[in-house]
């Protein structure tokens, strides 16, 4: 199914973000057997939007907690079967070192207690020349989301938390949303 298609069938709440998302996921162009994680599955839009591009994903959040039925939604639309989760801590998550081609935070990052950790997580289960790609709300995103859910938090910028990692990032901006790129450049110290 194509993204038109699943944007008919899943509404405007899906929709809304689905373009950027799928616009980044294409730009990274990742070869189509890549080991892509999915962090703080949530209502499962970023695993949809990896899985409608073609790729295999593991998505995962703290415990056994669901947001939403995605597994509904991911039916509809024909993914289920790409999309694997497990229940994980961004902060200590269960995988080996140079474990994935890429990773993938869409609004979660700003729910993180410990946004060091996590970075520092995130880091080290990416493959050297890995893609960490965090997509946060802009303060005008945050403005609208507030007009839902009105104790919403402020506009989080990953580079204030990623200072120490001598990392480079990318930034690709929106009016709702910014994407940010880093690229793992430097091999994981055994
Ligand atoms: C707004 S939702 C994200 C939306 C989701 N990415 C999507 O595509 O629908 C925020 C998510 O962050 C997750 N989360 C919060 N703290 C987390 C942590 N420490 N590690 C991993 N996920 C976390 C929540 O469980 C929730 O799934």
């Amino acid at each position: 199914m194509n993204l038109e298609q699943a944007k008919k069938i899943l509404g405007e709440e899906f929709s809304r973000d689905a373009d950027f998302l799928s616009s980044i996921v294409q730009k990274l162009g990742l070869p189509i057997n890549s080991k892509v994680l999915d962090v703080g599955t949530g209502r499962a839009h970023m695993a949809m939007i990896l899985a409608l591009n073609g790729y295999k994903v593991m998505t995962g959040q703290p415990g056994d907690v669901y947001w939403a039925d995605w597994r509904v939604s991911a039916k509809k639309v024909g993914v289920e079967e790409m999309i694997t989760f497990k229940p994980f801590n961004a902060e200590k998550l269960p995988f080996n070192e140079d474990s994935f081609d890429a990773i993938f935070l869409y609004t979660t990052f700003h729910h993180i207690d410990n946004k060091e950790y996590a970075f520092n997580e995130l880091m080290r289960v990416l493959k050297y020349k890995g893609i960490l790609t965090i997509i946060e709300l802009t303060d005008n995103g945050v403005e609208l989301v507030r007009e839902r859910y009105r104790g919403h938090p402020d506009a989080v910028d990953p580079r204030d938390y990623s200072k120490n990692l001598d990392l480079e990032v990318e930034v690709i901006e929106s009016r709702h949303l910014n994407g940010y790129l880093y690229k793992k450049r430097l091999k994981h110290k055994k």
